[in-house]
């Protein structure tokens, strides 16, 4: 498989557990995501690891600050192989330009988040006043002016997604379900769907990680996705 479209989530602090994980993944069926949780316990040097094994990085860190200091942050990076890295799309529109102008310089593909996938209509009402896909679409149109290279939703926008943002953006989309489970996750999705729907990375953790075989779990995911 040349081109991978998921991206497992490594959602541990402890380093056994990280590389018991990524020893049953495999750097030709999926991406590994390097989130808050990692990184802040194990940082750089987990993630330059794993790159060492052949995997490509989703640097999930969700940045959120002024300008110059998301640039900086971004540009920090530049001793890494950092394939995609995310930041808030709700830092505007000058911050988006400074971290695609970081992304540039390290080789990393900017992807905005929109509204995280543990949020649900009335959450959005209370944080904003306005309406899920109100508020979503115009995160896009904001993402869509910044000239970004991608972002996060959950699957249920990707239409929004496309019809805002075009089809040639990338599109990565948490909130994977293809068992109803309850946990913190609300907007969820089918794996199959949220291809269909025109996700173009689908971000999975819990579902893969805590799965008793996680290379079975990993390789019937895939199968799903390329209708094996
Ligand atoms: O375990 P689970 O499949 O819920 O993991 C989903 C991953 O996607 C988590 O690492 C989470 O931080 C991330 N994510 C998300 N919603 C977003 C952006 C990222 O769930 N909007």
């Amino acid at each position: 498989m040349t081109n991978p479209r998921l991206i497992v989530a490594i959602d541990t602090f402890d380093l056994k557990q990280a590389n018991e994980i990524l020893d049953q993944l495999n750097p030709d069926t999926c991406l590994v995501k390097i989130g808050s949780v990692i990184f802040n316990a194990l940082g750089k040097k987990f993630l330059k690891h794993a790159s060492s094994l052949g995997f490509r990085i989703f640097l999930d860190l969700k940045l959120h600050d002024i300008p110059n200091t998301v640039y900086q942050t971004i540009i920090g990076f530049n001793d890494c192989k950092v394939d995609m890295l995310t930041v808030h799309l709700s830092g505007g529109e000058k911050m988006l330009n400074k971290a695609m102008l970081a992304g540039k310089s390290i080789n990393a593909k900017v992807i905005g988040v929109s509204i995280l996938t543990s949020l649900e209509e009335e959450d959005s009402l209370a944080l904003f006043d306005n309406k899920l896909e109100d508020q979503i679409s115009y995160l896009f149109k904001i993402a869509a002016k910044a000239n970004i290279d991608g972002i996060v939703c959950s699957p249920h926008e990707l239409e929004i997604a496309n019809r805002i943002l075009g089809t040639h953006s990338i599109k990565v989309t948490p909130g994977i379900r293809d068992i109803k489970v309850e946990d913190d996750q609300e907007r969820t999705m089918s794996a199959k769907e949220a291809i269909d729907r025109g996700s173009t990375f689908l971000v999975i953790g819990r579902p893969i990680t805590q799965a008793e075989d996680i290379a079975k779990a990993l390789e019937n995911f895939n199968d799903i996705i390329y209708e094996k």
